[in-house]
């Protein structure tokens, strides 16, 4: 059977708005996330302490949390030590490491080799659980490397395992570049869980590049993982990965959750309404095929 809810863990603020071309104003961002919050949306990712060089779109992060209301659930992505001092300052008690499972893309994203990634991320996570912050992790790469092509399941489960043991709660397999399909998904999960890392430590991050996120979504669903990443309006994708494109939509995920009678707590009218009004913002229809079908009516 299905599980009766899922989580839905909203990333369109970071991994939507890292790979716009224009800086999306601040009070826009928080406006972005308030009506995300709004909408039902129970974890909404708000931006990124990285170096502000590698991703300016997301070089207001301290401004951004002055100006948000932190009530709800808003994690920040971290890289070092020097992401989570800045992290902490601005009062943020959520964050996310993000690791590769290749050796390529950890050099592109992280300026570290794959093994060094891991003693960048060491430190900082023990300081992180020490300061009563919570850590996701994140393994990209996890279907395949624009570099290197296919990447073996035991490479990820490897990648992944580091990671977990650091002591992170959750670790969300990333299809950075979309070109994964749903048997993969099934393999991948399988070697999870063979390796010991049972499903409720995981979830899934899909990237629609070759329309495949939504049946991805569907075998993790059938599977039994209850956390999906997602971004409103389907924005996104990695400036570090070569053909990266948008996550999956919130709004095609809830459609299909709503289908199968699977909970999520959202309000998919108010998340149109706001994936619509983002458009508008950013100049540009949404990708999401529910916002053009609900979006104009
Ligand atoms: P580096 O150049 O090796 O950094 O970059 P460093 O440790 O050598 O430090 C160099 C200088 O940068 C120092 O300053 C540091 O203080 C400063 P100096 O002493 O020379 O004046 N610095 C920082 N400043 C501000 N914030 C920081 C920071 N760290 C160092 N956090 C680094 C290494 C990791 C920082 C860099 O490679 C970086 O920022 N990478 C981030 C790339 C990124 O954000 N990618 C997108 C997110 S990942 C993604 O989208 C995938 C995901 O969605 C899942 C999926 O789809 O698969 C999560
Ligand atoms: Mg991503």
């Amino acid at each position: 059977a299905l599980p009766e809810r899922v989580t839905i863990y909203e990333v369109g603020p970071r991994d939507g708005l890292q790979n716009e071309k224009a800086i999306v104003p601040v009070h826009v961002k928080a406006e972005f996330i308030a009506r995300l919050e709004a909408a039902g949306l129970p974890v909404v990712e708000a931006t990124s302490f990285v170096h502000p060089r590698w991703v300016p779109q997301l070089a207001d992060a301290e401004e951004l949390l002055t100006i948000v209301d932190h009530r709800g659930t808003m994690p920040v992505l971290v890289p070092n030590e020097r992401g989570l001092d800045r992290a902490l300052e601005a009062g943020v008690r959520h964050v996310a490491i993000f690791g590769s499972a290749t050796e390529t893309f950890a050099q592109r994203n992280l300026n570290r080799s794959w093994d060094e990634q891991f003693a960048m991320f060491e430190p900082t996570v023990k300081r992180a659980l020490a300061e009563g912050a919570d850590v996701r992790a994140y393994v990209s790469m996890c279907f395949g490397d624009p570099w290197e092509g296919a990447v073996d399941l035991q490479r990820v489960v490897d990648s992944g395992r580091r990671l977990l043991d650091l002591g992170c709660y959750q670790l969300s397999l990333g299809d950075t570049i979309g070109v994964g399909t749903a048997g993969h998904v099934t393999a991948l999960l399988d070697a999870f869980n063979a390796a010991g890392v049972p499903d409720d430590l995981l979830a899934v991050h899909f990237h629609d590049t070759y329309g495949q996120a939504l049946a991805n979504a569907h075998a993790a669903l059938e599977h039994g993982i209850t956390t999906y990443d997602a971004s409103a309006g389907g924005l996104g994708g990695c400036p570090y990965a070569k053909s990266a494109t948008g996550n999956l939509a919130t709004e095609d995920l809830v459609w299909m959750l709503r289908g199968l009678g699977v909970e999520t707590g959202v309000d998919l009218d108010a998340l149109v309404a706001t994936s619509v009004w983002m458009a508008g913002e950013l100049g540009r229809p949404s990708p999401s095929a529910v916002v053009r079908a609900l979006g104009s009516s």
